[in-house]
């Protein structure tokens, strides 16, 4: 990969505090194992939004994929339904969302709502007709983080030929995506006159935003702070999330993603309440190194990982994974 590109994927912003410390996290957080209590195979499978899924480990939206691979998103998407998971397409897509559809498995569009309502209403009903099941709302991007590593390789568009595809306009045009410092709570009750899809908000940290999000009818909530990338010196999303899942009661469900690089952060993760988890990086790297066989074999990894560990903590299915198996 360009050493740029590089940077682009890993990097985060400032001094990347926020960036290392969703991975500490885990690495401060022990799993304390039940013996005795899980007999034979394990169940990982859940069900999201009417989806069934075979893994808890969603892939979470990043920009570019073309910059990783020239298959691009739908070799990413391919091997999320060989994982049996959903892929969440970045709004940033390097390809038109029909043909990361045609991969065949599930998707949930992620969207950064633009100031014009009538493009955004238009990006969402094109998203609808490629068959995304849910609309992923970022909030946490009111305004662009300040991403040292691309200010400094000078890295600020994609290269010729390469464009965001599913910013087309009527005219054909790409529109640049733009970060609206507008965004509230009004435009969450406007998208949810828009579309009839599940809304999710992605990038939710405080539990009274979370109470806030319940109260405007939000269908779930992911915690992450952009994998770093955007506000540095946010809260690690695992020290986040128990707060959140308290404030939410179990009326939605609530997701989380950042650091997640193991089987057993998994565990420690959906243990502090996530119902599930998304992972960013770790699916680009996968995708550079062996395109849809590449993401494949990272979700399965990690999905294995999870797998074994539960055997040895004693849980049989995901919901045997209960707060009391983890201290710090
Ligand atoms: C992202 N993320 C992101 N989020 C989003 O809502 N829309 C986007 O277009 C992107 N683009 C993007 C690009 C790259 C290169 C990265 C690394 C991340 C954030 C992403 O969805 C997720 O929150 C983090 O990646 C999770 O952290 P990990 O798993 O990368 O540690």
């Amino acid at each position: 990969m360009d050493p740029v590109h590089e940077d682009f994927f890993a990097g985060g912003a400032g001094e990347e505090r926020t960036l290392r410390a969703n991975e500490a996290a885990y690495e401060r957080l022990r799993i304390v194992p039940r013996v005795l209590r899980a007999t034979g195979d394990r169940d990982l499978r859940l069900t999201l939004f009417g989806t069934e899924l075979a893994t808890p480990v969603l892939v979470a939206p990043t920009a570019f994929h073309k910059l990783a691979h020239p298959d691009g998103e739908a070799a990413t998407a391919r091997g999320a339904a060989g994982a049996g998971t959903v892929m969440v397409v970045s709004m940033a897509a390097t390809q038109p969302i029909e043909e990361i559809a045609a991969a065949g498995g599930p998707l949930w569009f992620q969207l950064y709502p633009q100031s014009d309502l009538a493009f955004t209403a238009a990006v969402i009903k094109r998203a609808e007709a490629a068959g995304c099941r849910a609309l992923v709302v970022t909030v946490d991007s009111p305004v662009f983080g300040r991403r040292e590593r691309d200010l400094r390789n000078g890295f600020l568009d994609l290269p010729d030929g390469l464009a965001c595809e599913n910013l087309r306009d009527a005219e054909g045009k790409v529109r640049s995506i733009e970060m609206d410092a507008t965004l509230g709570w009004d435009r969450i009750a406007w998208l949810r006159g828009t579309t009839g899809l599940p809304i999710l908000l992605k990038g939710v940290l405080h539990p009274a935003d979370a109470r806030l999000a319940v109260e405007h009818g939000v269908d779930g909530l992911i915690v992450s702070n952009h994998g770093g990338r955007q506000l540095d010196g946010a809260v690690a999303t695992v020290d986040a999330l128990p707060r959140v899942v308290d404030a939410v009661g179990g009326r939605i469900p609530v997701l989380v993603d950042g650091g997640i690089r193991r089987g057993v952060d998994v565990l420690v993760a959906l243990a502090l309440g996530a119902d599930a988890v998304l992972v960013g990086r770790p699916v680009v790297w996968g995708l550079a190194a062996g395109g849809a066989p590449g993401v494949l074999k990272k979700l399965r990894d990690l999905t294995g990982e999870l797998d074994h560990a539960m055997a040895l903590a004693g849980a049989k299915r995901l919901a045997d994974l209960t707060p009391d198996l983890v201290v710090a």
